[in-house]
């Protein structure tokens, strides 16, 4: 496999896409026009080099686009899709709630039911609703902040915990820099960032005592997976407690790998749990959960003023639809039959990945963390970002996604990896499977 015969592949790939994909050509081309990029969401065209398809439907794991051609779902919209497309308790849910109206700016009892479902899934027992896992991670912050009355955050090398000012940092050579422009680089006095499991360059960040919290996913996801060493959530925990820290679990991606995400499955004890997206069957969803004590400070942020307020809410937070989604995904979806079967599948299509790889003699290695599953080129399972960089091959990444795309498999992001969902089935494991394998002896040719 070199550099020279990837390349080739992806030109012929790419000129496949092109000429198989007029009509998203064509809207593309219009929305030049209109918005930057030609897309609607702009970071979509780093990702899309050669084009996207504009989507028309989805039904289960599949969708059709606007040239009429059908995919088989393997990124599920970075796994906010984790129900599949349109699951029909979902949309009858939202069609009933939209006969009746959907935005009120007052509570429903929907409301009540999804904040009492996360409390039992979570146990963590007071909620606040938002519309992204962004804004629930930025209001979790905020409380944790006034709740130690300290500056600083502490986050990991490889996080995404969404588009905030201060969580667009890494690390570089004389310090934090901005991974974009337009951050505010003044938001990085208030953020420190570690390696993942580096259980002393954890304690030597929060020994000045001036951290509010630590937020991490349980098994980082946006750079390939990065599981957690043994013994290093108990690390974490009890350098957060032993140094008044908080500890905020975003379990954005993770509550796909069960009922109470990966906080239940592995018996984690944060403060606050942040999630979104699929909870809500991947209508605009986000929320935050906390314990009781943090619930009294969130009511009551400064004990001498009464009407102080902690910064929260918008005016589409909580929304009736957002609600009856999220009541419908978790009431009817999510249950906890549909966790283990995906985590099933999620070991077939890793497994199945790594003998594909073997079958064309690549050394590669596939990520598992119940559904999901992802590729380490270099052979080796990383334990933090620096070993996931080091080991993934961007460019053969990029080719893949199109090349999938080509035979009909949709992976929407290069660094994500599959994930197969509620509505997969063996039989589409198997189609993925038969896809790789033809990929990789082409490669390897
Ligand atoms: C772990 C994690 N947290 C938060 C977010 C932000 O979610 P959203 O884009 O819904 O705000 C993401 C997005 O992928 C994520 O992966």
């Amino acid at each position: 496999m070199n550099d020279s015969h990837v390349a080739a592949l992806a030109d012929r790939e790419n000129q496949r896409f092109a000429e198989t994909h007029p009509a998203s050509a064509a809207l593309r081309a219009r929305a030049r026009a209109s918005m930057p990029h030609g897309y609607p969401m702009s970071w979509f065209h780093g990702l899309n080099a050669q084009g996207a398809p504009f989507a028309v439907s989805g039904a289960g794991p599949h969708f059709t686009d606007a040239d009429g051609l059908r995919y088989l779902d393997f990124n599920l919209a970075d796994m906010s899709l984790f129900c599949g497309f349109a699951p029909p308790a979902v949309a009858a849910a939202v069609a009933e709630r939209t006969a009746r109206g959907w935005q009120f700016l007052l509570p429903t009892e929907d409301a009540i039911w999804v904040a009492e479902e996360l409390g039992r899934r979570y146990g963590r027992p007071r909620w606040q609703f938002t519309l992204a896992a962004t804004t629930a991670n930025v209001e979790a912050m905020r409380l944790a902040r006034v709740a130690t009355g300290r500056p600083i955050v502490v986050m990991f090398d490889g996080r995404y915990h969404g588009h905030a000012d201060e969580m667009l940092f890494a690390p570089g050579s004389g310090g934090l820099v901005a991974e974009y422009l337009g951050v505010d680089p003044g938001a990085a006095h208030r953020v420190r960032i570690v390696p993942f499991n580096d259980p002393e360059a954890l304690q030597a960040a929060l020994a000045a005592g001036d951290v509010a919290c630590v937020v991490t996913e349980p098994a980082m996801t946006n750079a390939g997976v990065i599981q957690p060493a043994p013994g290093f959530h108990d690390a974490l925990r009890r350098l957060t407690r032993d140094t008044g820290t908080l500890l905020v679990i975003d379990e954005t991606h993770t509550q796909v790998c069960g009922p109470g995400g990966l906080t239940r499955e592995w018996g984690l004890e944060p403060d606050l749990v942040t999630l979104g997206e699929s909870a809500a069957g991947g209508l605009p969803f986000g929320a935050y959960g906390m314990t009781a004590a943090l619930a009294a400070v969130f009511e009551r942020p400064d004990p001498d003023d009464p009407h102080a307020e902690i910064a929260a809410g918008g005016t589409l937070f909580a929304n009736a639809l957002s609600m009856a989604a999220a009541r419908a995904a978790l009431g009817t979806v999510l249950n906890d039959d549909a966790y283990a079967r995906t985590a099933v599948l999620g070991a077939r299509l890793a497994d199945g990945i790594e003998s594909a790889a073997a079958d064309a003699g690549l050394p590669w290695r596939a990520h598992r963390l119940f559904p999901r599953s992802g590729y380490a080129h270099d052979g080796n399972l990383p334990a933090n970002a620096e070993e996931a960089r080091c080991g993934f091959r961007r460019d053969v990444a990029d080719l893949q996604r199109v090349y999938f795309a080509n035979r009909g498999v949709w992976e929407a992001i290069y660094s994500a990896g599959p994930c197969v969902g509620v509505a997969h089935a063996d039989a589409d494991v198997d189609e993925y499977l038969n896809v790789l394998s033809k990929f990789v002896h082409e490669l390897t040719a």
